[in-house]
């Protein structure tokens, strides 16, 4: 069953095509690997060099191993957080790589299997972990945050509208007992905020969306990542290619590249500016590139994709 969830890899090819730039070879990381899409491609299109490929969740890292099976010579599986690439490449004595691809969000198992607590349409333990290792869980943060916290998560990394009384509901809820399952989380959510016919996307997705935000920290550091990986870790002419999901994460995108090419990105008066001004990668394309109408026909989760990529100089 899990073999056969197929997840419909998000613009594979131009996303493959941008972090190559022409080069068949070279070492490339792949720092979201989730079920092999975009790996698979890197390494079908080099003719010599390797690819280091991170997830942070194990079971679908296994995935990601067999779907790659034909270049298991070429490509070194690692289950870890990609924030800590530089520490992994200097166990592996790398000193910079050719380039790093990411594609953030979720994976099409993590939403399918509703043990994994991603889905408000899977019935599961409130999870949301995407590695299972961490201690902390969407069950802990429902039960033990303040409803102020609550309110902030939803409204923050949700851009929920109702977030304050979603909040209170959850509390409210919690004085009688303790939330379990994502189908209880749910239901509270639904009584604030009732479903209506023809609805498109469920009244819960935010508040989802949200939580799963919060648990695994996905928007904590990335900034500071892409800076130190790029000066650090990015040869001359690597590139750096990200697709993002969410509007949050593709800002901090779009500020940290503009900071790296040398932009101000604090909106202030320029004998105000306190902006480096340092300029050690170019832009790719001034604008990112967005999926077409057949692209979100295909597929409906490619709707709020969007693809950025910069060059180091
Ligand atoms: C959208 S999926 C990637 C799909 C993949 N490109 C494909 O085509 O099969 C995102 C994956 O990134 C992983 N992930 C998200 N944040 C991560 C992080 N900080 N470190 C490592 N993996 C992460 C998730 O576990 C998930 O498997």
């Amino acid at each position: 069953m899990i073999d056969n969830m197929e997840h419909k890899t998000v613009f594979k090819v131009e996303a493959v095509e941008w972090l190559l730039g022409g080069k068949n070879r070279g070492i490339f990381v792949d720092g979201t690997t989730g079920h092999g899409g975009h790996t698979c491609e890197i390494l079908k299109r080099l003719v010599d060099g390797k690819v280091i490929a991170i997830d942070r969740d194990e079971e679908i890292l296994n995935l990601a191993k067999k779907r790659c099976k034909d270049y298991l010579r070429r490509v070194i599986f690692i289950k870890e957080n990609f924030k800590n690439l530089p520490l992994i490449l200097t166990k592996m004595e790398i000193d910079e790589v050719d380039g790093l691809l990411l594609d953030l969000g979720v994976s099409t198992l993590q939403l399918l299997k509703g043990d994994r607590g991603f889905s408000l349409l899977h019935n599961g333990p409130l999870d949301m972990r995407m590695d299972k290792s961490q201690e902390i869980d969407a069950r802990y943060l429902v039960n033990t945050l303040s409803e102020e916290k609550l309110a902030k998560i939803f409204r923050e990394y949700g851009e929920e509208k109702k977030a304050d009384i979603i909040a209170k509901a959850i509390v409210e809820e919690r004085r009688f007992k303790t939330i379990n399952t994502t189908r209880e989380l749910v239901e509270i959510v639904l009584r604030v905020k009732p479903i209506y016919k023809r609805q498109k996307i469920h009244p819960a997705t935010k508040v989802f969306m949200a939580l799963r935000i919060a648990v695994n920290g996905e928007l904590d550091g990335l900034d500071r990542f892409l800076i130190n990986f790029i000066k650090n870790n990015l040869k001359s002419g690597g590139r750096v290619i990200i697709i993002s999901f969410h509007s949050l994460e593709d800002r901090i995108i779009k500020r940290t590249f503009n900071l790296l090419a040398g932009k101000c990105v604090c909106g202030l008066p320029a004998d105000l500016c306190r902006c480096p001004r340092e300029k050690i990668i170019k832009i790719l394309k001034p604008f990112p590139l967005k999926p077409s109408f057949n692209d979100v026909k295909e597929n409906r989760r490619m709707r709020s994709a969007k693809l950025r990529g910069v060059e180091k100089l």
